[in-house]
């Protein structure tokens, strides 16, 4: 039997990975620590919630209280997917992100250091890199990071690498480029654009809509990250990458295309602050160890606009309630205003 610690398993992909170990793994033990936060959601885990090989923690990763109490009961693997993280989120608030995404890690190293685990892995992303303007990153590319989130992603990303450097705690960094998939919170683009599209919004695009991400597919992720807890070694760096590099015009495009809806949904809005303008990774180290995405891109992409589609019950639900309140905020429309000087 192993025992997994999957903190953030309420949110995207936490929730992705419980499910993929649940199914994967009969003898799997899992407990989700999860703050419960605005993007962490129970229905996320419904499939899977009368499991009796499942468990839920309602907790925050920045208490070390109550993270020392699930430590106390068997942990094997911790899976650190807790985290705030909305870019456009952290331009008007960034604390709550230098809180959990940096301290957080903090009190989770330093619970995990106390007792015997085997993989200590912590999921970083492609944002600590920065901007890319040619080429692709590998795992010894300067890290730049050039917004709150991305900036709290780095310090947690060294942090942990610390912990295995002194404290010889066995943890496994991954960094992996953006995900889409079933159960992505519709803040982000992907489920952002086909819930409006579906509705006859408005599809705000940022800037020239010509931002470049590298897009991975939900599952995908969640298998490198399990085979990375099998294969990868202890203080090591792992790029994840689905390589569908892809400008956000163009995901736009597919996704009204897929729906049948107009070009005229487009809305080009203000640029958001600081807008990396490409991300792209080199997986190579990663594939030197067998591992590889599945399938191809348009494919994941249709089955996910088909999976908001007939999941209306899950996302419409969540853009009724506070999230029309943080929508109207609009930080990247409104950025703080300065204080007068006295
Ligand atoms: P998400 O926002 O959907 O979910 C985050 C989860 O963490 C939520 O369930 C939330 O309740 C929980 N949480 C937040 N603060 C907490 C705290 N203090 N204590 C305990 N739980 C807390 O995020 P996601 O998109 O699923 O991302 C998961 C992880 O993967 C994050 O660490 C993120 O940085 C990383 N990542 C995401 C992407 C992407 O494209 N979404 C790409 C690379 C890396
Ligand atoms: P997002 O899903 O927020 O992920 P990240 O900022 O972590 O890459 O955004 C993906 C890209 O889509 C990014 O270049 C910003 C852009 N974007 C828009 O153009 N409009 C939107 O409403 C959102 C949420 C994002």
């Amino acid at each position: 039997m192993s025992v997994y610690l999957v903190t953030g398993g309420a949110g995207f992909i936490g929730s992705n990975f419980i499910r993929y170990i649940l199914d994967k793994d009969q003898d799997a033990r899992v407990i989700n620590f999860d703050k419960l936060t605005y993007a962490g959601n129970l229905d996320n885990l419904k499939p899977i919630e009368n499991d009796p090989r499942y468990s839920l923690v309602h907790g925050d990763i920045a208490d070390e209280k109550a993270v020392l109490s699930v430590f106390e009961q068997r942990v094997d693997y911790v899976v650190n997917f807790a985290a705030e993280t909305h870019v456009d989120r952290a331009i008007g608030e960034p604390a709550v992100f230098i809180n959990t995404d940096i301290v957080g890690t903090y009190i989770l190293l330093e619970c995990a250091r106390k007792f015997e685990i085997k993989r200590f892995i912590q999921i970083s992303t492609d944002e600590v890199y920065g901007s890319i303007d040619h080429g692709a990153a590998d795992e010894n590319y300067p890290l730049m990071p050039r917004n709150p989130y991305a900036a709290g992603k780095a310090g947690a990303d060294r942090l942990a690498y610390s912990y295995y450097a002194t404290y010889d705690l066995p943890v496994i960094i991954t960094r992996c480029s953006n995900n889409f998939g079933p159960y992505q919170h519709p803040e982000k683009l992907v489920p952002l654009f086909v819930t409006n599209a579906l509705d006859d919004k408005e599809l705000p695009l940022y800037g020239d809509g010509k931002n470049i991400r590298d897009w991975i597919y939900v599952t995908d992720h969640c298998r490198a990250v399990d085979f990375l807890i099998g294969a990868g070694t202890a203080g090591e760096v792992y790029n994840i990458a689905g390589s569908n590099m892809r400008r956000n015009i163009e995901i736009t495009e597919a996704v009204l295309s897929s729906l049948e809806k107009p070009r005229a949904l487009i809305k080009y809005v203000k640029d958001r602050p600081g807008h990396d303008r490409r991300y792209s990774l080199s997986a190579e180290k990663l594939a030197r160890l067998g591992w590889r995405p599945q399938g191809d891109f348009e494919s994941k992409l249709a089955r996910t606009i088909e999976w908001y589609a007939q999941n209306r019950w899950w996302w419409e639900k969540i853009k009724k309630g506070k999230f029309e309140e943080y929508y109207n905020k609009q930080y990247v429309q409104r950025p703080a205003e300065k204080q007068p000087r006295r």
